[in-house]
């Protein structure tokens, strides 16, 4: 089983990686993981998934799957830092080698980014650094750019700017909506995030400086 580790190197190690997924809707990411994950080829493992609010279909998925799920509001806590330990807490609680923020429509605070340091990705629907926030398709249809697309990076203290894992083009059609944008970039998305948390798990991955390379061959530890 693989042991977390305190620094920006990731790599294979005796067991499948240990992955926490933190979604906030409809999961299809997460979905998207959880099949993947099925196959003991893929090399990594959902081992929970957590949530910002309860209800949401995400955690439905990890009902059906058989994964430990918990859910972690922001409005039961006195304070964003009071949050930011607890969902710390509740995500080291299952070892995590790699956190995926899988449509988690909340930024991570500094003790989050302490504990897992370099091994927080998050997956966002637009070719960073363009259009970051919390609407991506909708900003990229209003700027009227032909193609846009989604990004799986490594969280940094800031919003959707840190270094870029891997990155899959959309082309915007004629008469795309927000709706229908988003759906075709989810698409896409989730063959990518399948993709990179495969390729992260199964052959390491390093971070140094903007650089995200595969292949390092570095143990987890
Ligand atoms: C995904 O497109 C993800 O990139 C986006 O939310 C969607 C979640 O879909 N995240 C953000 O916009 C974060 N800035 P899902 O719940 O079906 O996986």
């Amino acid at each position: 089983m693989a042991t977390p580790s305190t620094g920006p190197s990731s790599g294979p190690s005796s067991g499948p990686a240990r992955v926490v997924v933190l979604v906030s809707g409809a999961g299809t990411n997460l979905q998207a993981l959880l099949d993947a994950a099925a196959d003991p080829a893929y090399g990594a493992t959902v081992v929970a998934v957590g949530a910002d609010r309860e209800g949401v279909e995400g955690l439905a998925r990890a009902e059906r799957a058989g994964v430990p799920a918990f859910v972690c509001p922001l409005k039961d806590f006195g304070s964003r830092q009071e949050w930011d330990a607890a969902l710390t807490g509740a995500v080291a609680a299952h070892e995590p080698d790699v956190v995926v923020l899988a449509g988690f429509m909340k930024l991570v605070g500094a003790a989050f980014l302490d504990r897992f340091a370099g091994r927080v990705v998050n997956t966002h629907p637009a070719l960073c650094p363009s259009f970051p926030g919390t609407s991506g398709p909708a900003d990229a249809l209003v700027y009227g750019v032909k193609v846009t697309g989604a990004t799986l990076f490594v969280v940094d203290a800031g919003v959707d700017t840190g270094p870029i894992v891997a990155q899959v083009a959309v082309p915007v059609e004629e008469g795309d909506d927000v709706a229908s944008l988003h759906e075709r970039i989810k698409t896409a998305e989730r063959s990518m995030l399948v993709d990179a948390v495969g390729r992260m798990a199964r052959e390491g991955f390093v971070v140094e400086g903007r650089q995200v390379r595969f292949g390092t061959g570095r143990s987890i530890v």
